[in-house]
């Protein structure tokens, strides 16, 4: 890798902004509508001028998609529709080139239930050695009802009975996703040490993190008690206390066991978990010295539109942390939340539970102005940040897909009656002025529709355009390298200017300055303006933010 500012100092994911990539939807190179590895090779060149420093990139192993690759079957192989191996090496290489880091993702609460371990599990028969892999268990009422109260994240019970060899109906299997991910028991050493296997495989290849999916569910209580969901409970793991199949403190464990393993390979290598729990103290958990180095702050995603809200969040995070040692994440957005321009433009402005989204109707320009003012915020504040790929664009969520296009299993398994993560996960517009928008050869349907109203929103369409959101994006991260005070990592300090404004200070001379409130706020006597998210002018519009010198820089 080359050096980049501060390294020798700190490691570079203490400050890094990440940029998600969901595979499937980023970039298809091989005309089958799906987004894939050389696609990603072939648009770096974006990141580069983004100026983002990492890229986090979803599953891409083998994978029924029965979760849009969180279903693998093969954790050392890539899945033919997206790549090869030697594609992934060639990215590798070509991303370190050109001074991007790889992050991958790791899924181990569950496999699909293709993997020859859960296809042996099942042909085992019940006390089979291979069953002891995940959590079968015999059912209630003689076996005719699940064996405890559990729920799955996608609605509907986290039960799901099989057949037993002899054609009979039998034991029952635990699956807190979709049916098609049964979730690995733990305490099963022969997991634990495939575990181990598998992230050397891609240490040794060369990635320099690992996301670790749905890190809270990997432990269970032992006895599987039930857990007091009321009928129609649905997955609320930001309010659940001592949930017996939740953020269990035994995961702990599992997170020593992999930060051993990572702290035997140079580069700086990052952990980062995925962990919705419940508050800012359950989350630091998770980044203790020992455990994970950081972890996505769903608070701050699920805040809404509103100063105090927004303020207890970071102030709660940075207090949390402060006593392990380990630095903040900010994130708005990702392929499992509503995209937040259009969270933002309505008027119950927070994430609602996955998926589970009441869709009310959003003021998209509202929406845009406060997406590009969150901007400004969540990159100056202390840490690193999560961009997810569209963001820069302002893509809105689509709402309108038609139902007979939607795959998230979440559709499904609520009776149809919540319609799911595909909206955020629309392949990204390019360039051109009609669908595939240059994602995919001229002709070739992507997997989800465009709205032909991106027209307007593709890469080409703003790379040139100073007022335009990737604009801003972009200027937005190259003065985050250069200004004191953000360059540098500063601490932060609240800057009382009302209860709506969000204002803060980083160092000798940096402040941002966020007006949530109605009227706009005078900038007079506050600073020398270096980037604003709305119009030039003696004051700052109503949601818009500012990135002001206060002095000497
Ligand atoms: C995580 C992923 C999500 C997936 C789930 C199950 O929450 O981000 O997309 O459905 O884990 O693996």
């Amino acid at each position: 890798m080359p050096a980049t500012a501060g390294e020798g100092r700190r490691p570079w994911w203490r400050t890094a902004v990440v940029y998600e990539v969901y595979l499937r939807s980023f970039a298809d190179s091989d005309g089958n509508g799906l987004g894939d590895v050389n696609g990603l090779r072939g648009r770096l060149a974006h990141l580069v001028d983004l100026g983002v420093d990492a890229v986090w990139i979803t599953p891409w192993y083998p994978s029924p998609m029965a979760d849009g690759g969180y279903d693998v079957s093969d954790y050392r192989d890539i899945d033919p529709r997206v790549g090869t191996l030697a594609d992934v090496d060639a990215l590798l290489a070509e991303a370190h080139a050109a001074g991007l880091r790889v992050v991958i993702d790791l899924v181990a609460n569950h496999t699909s239930a293709e993997h020859p371990w859960f296809a042996a599990a099942v042909a085992g028969g019940p006390g089979a050695p291979e069953r002891a892999r995940y959590f079968f268990r015999d059912g209630r009422a003689g076996g005719a009802e699940p064996p405890n109260d559990w729920i799955s994240a996608f609605g509907g019970r986290a039960w799901t009975r099989v057949t037993e060899p002899d054609g009979r109906p039998g034991q029952w299997y635990l699956h807190l996703f979709a049916p098609e991910q049964p979730d690995l028991d733990w305490d099963d050493v022969t997991v634990q040490e495939e575990f181990d296997d598998i992230l050397r495989f891609w240490l040794d290849r060369g990635v320099d993190g690992i996301r670790v999916d749905a890190a809270p569910a990997m432990a269970k209580l032992p006895g599987l008690p039930d857990a007091g969901h009321r009928p129609g409970a649905l997955f609320e793991s930001s309010a659940w206390v001592d949930n017996p199949h939740w953020d269990v403190d035994e995961v702990h464990e599992i997170f020593r066991r992999w930060r051993r393993i990572g702290d035997t390979y140079d580069g700086d290598r990052l952990f980062v978990s995925e962990a919705v729990v419940n508050g800012p103290e359950r989350l630091s958990r998770y980044v203790r010295p020992d455990e994970l180095h950081t972890t996505f702050n769903f608070d701050y995603l699920k805040a809404p539109w509103d100063a105090g809200s927004i303020r207890a969040v970071i102030e709660g995070t940075l207090a949390a942390l402060a006593p392990v040692g380990a630095p903040a994440t900010w994130v708005l957005s990702s392929h499992d939340e509503t995209r937040h321009v259009t969270r933002f433009g309505r008027v119950s402005s927070g994430a609602a539970t996955m998926g589970f989204d009441a869709s009310a109707p959003a003021d998209l320009e509202l929406g845009l102005r406060r997406a590009r003012a969150a901007a400004l915020l969540t990159l100056a504040l202390p840490g690193g940040a999560y961009l997810y790929q569209g963001e820069e664009l302002g893509l809105p969520e689509v709402e309108d897909l038609p139902e007979e296009v939607l795959q998230d299993p979440t559709w499904e398994r609520s009776g149809r009656t919540a319609r799911g993560r595909d909206g955020c996960r629309v392949p990204l517009p390019w360039s051109g002025d009609r669908p595939p928008f240059g994602f995919s050869a001229d002709g070739v349907q992507p997997w989800l529709p465009q709205p032909e109203s991106w027209r307007g929103l593709t890469v080409a369409a703003q790379r040139e355009d100073p007022s335009s959101t990737l604009s801003l994006y972009r200027d937005a991260l190259r003065l985050r390298r250069s200004l004191h005070g953000l360059a540098d990592d500063a601490p932060l300090t609240w800057h009382e200017l009302g209860p709506d404004i969000v204002a803060f200070d980083r160092g000798p001379a940096f402040r941002c300055v966020v007006n949530m409130s109605a009227r706009p706020l005078p900038l007079a006597g506050l600073g020398r303006p270096v980037l604003r998210s709305g119009d030039d002018g003696d004051a700052l519009p109503p949601d818009t933010a500012a990135w002001l010198v206060t002095g000497y820089s």
